[in-house]
């Protein structure tokens, strides 16, 4: 049986290559995968249930970790969503412990919106090459090179690049928040992920300045390797996230961030997908759509620059060993973020899910969830 790359057993610590904002080449470590024998894992996951009751615990996980974990957070009150959605449930859950397996900057969000509560993850030192490619400084002097623009920054950044913006944003709203900025006439200062930013801005028209980072994993995404993949799968709708290229947008049947992925095959309908985004996802796909196929899009092959290849390197350093260590209360994995940082974040956060319940019907929001 082939195994998945997410969860192969190695030796060696990954180390990712990532552009800088400036074009240098950054590299940055990412731990191997913890494996666990199939027959091991009823007890772990046993044991991480009891545990979540017993510290008042709610498991809020992203689509792109470990099906484990995504069907432990599923089974126990918690959720499995996109970035959007994890900021608001962990907000509005009454649990006094939130528990993010994801990556850091999820971590901090839900530490930002909640200060009183305490915010777990299984590794803080899950990373994100689109928040590694922001660091505050040289962030804080763009934006000041440019007082005349309206600063959106999206979720996948720090604490303190959140502190300097006016919005943050995450996928699934960055269009609406962008568009309805551009109608009241404003420019955008927009950061830090360039291939959303191109897509807003050619959805939106607004006139964006754009700051220079990208995804490691939807960056390899190539549209002459799925451009020959839809010529052997010719029934098969292209699903994208937009942190893909432009040229692998524009193969696309549907564009949306995690949730509007899964959102649109449901509508769809179709018996076969080409999913562009972490494989991670089609855990979730297969759940919800018994019977369809799903397949993961290419990355270049051989040739590739990657070693992630569409499986987050850092959503991969949450397993269930290390989720069970952080609930039995080992120490460095609370997530803690300075105060007077988290203070200034929380305005440019809590102004999205303010407009998102607005404008957004399927949106939760309190009261209704
Ligand atoms: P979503 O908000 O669409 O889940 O995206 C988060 C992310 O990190 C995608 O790479
Ligand atoms: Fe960041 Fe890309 Fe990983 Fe998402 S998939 S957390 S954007 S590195």
């Amino acid at each position: 049986m082939r195994m998945a790359k997410s969860i192969m057993v190695t030796a060696t610590p990954l180390k990712i290559r990532f552009e800088r904002f400036n074009g240098d080449i950054g590299i940055a470590p990412a731990k191997p995968p913890v494996f666990v024998a199939p027959e091991d894992k009823p007890a772990l996951v046993e044991r991480a249930r009891k545990l979540l009751k017993e510290r008042d615990a709610v498991l809020v996980a992203h689509y792109y970790v470990h099906p484990d974990l995504q069907d432990l957070a599923q089974s126990s009150g918690g959720t499995v969503s996109d970035s959007l959605e994890m900021a608001r449930f962990g907000h509005e859950h009454p649990g006094s412990t939130i528990v993010v397996a994801g990556v850091r900057f999820m971590g901090e969000t839900a530490k930002i919106l909640n200060p009183e509560k305490r915010v777990l993850m299984p590794d803080l030192e899950a990373e994100c090459s689109l928040d590694l490619a922001t660091p505050a400084g040289p962030f804080a002097e763009f934006c000041d090179a440019h007082p005349d623009r309206v600063v959106v920054v999206y979720a996948n950044t720090s604490a303190a690049v959140k502190a300097r913006s006016d919005w943050m944003v995450t996928s699934s709203i960055a269009e609406k928040i962008v568009g309805h900025l551009h109608g009241q006439g404003k420019k955008i200062l927009w950061a830090p992920d360039k291939h959303l930013g191109d897509y807003v801005r050619r959805v939106t028209g607004a006139d964006m300045l754009m700051w220079n980072a990208s995804c490691v994993v939807h960056d390899e995404f190539k549209a002459q390797e799925l451009e020959a993949m839809k010529l052997a799968h010719p029934d098969a709708k292209v699903l994208v996230h937009p942190e893909s290229p432009a040229g692998v947008i524009a193969l696309a049947d549907a564009v949306g961030s995690t949730t509007g992925i899964i959102q649109a095959a449901e509508r769809l309908g179709a018996k076969e997908y080409i999913v562009a985004t972490d494989g991670g996802i089609i855990h979730q796909m297969r759940k919800r759509m018994p019977g369809v196929n799903f397949i993961e899009a290419p990355t270049a092959g051989k040739g590739a620059t990657c070693q992630s290849c569409a499986h987050c390197p850092w959503m991969a350093m949450n397993g269930l060993r290390n989720l069970i260590e952080t609930l039995e209360g080992a120490p460095g994995h609370e997530v803690l973020v300075d105060p007077e940082i988290g203070r200034r974040a929380r305005i440019p956060i809590e102004r999205m899910l303010d407009f998102a319940k607005r404008n957004m019907p399927t949106f939760r929001g309190s009261g209704d969830a």
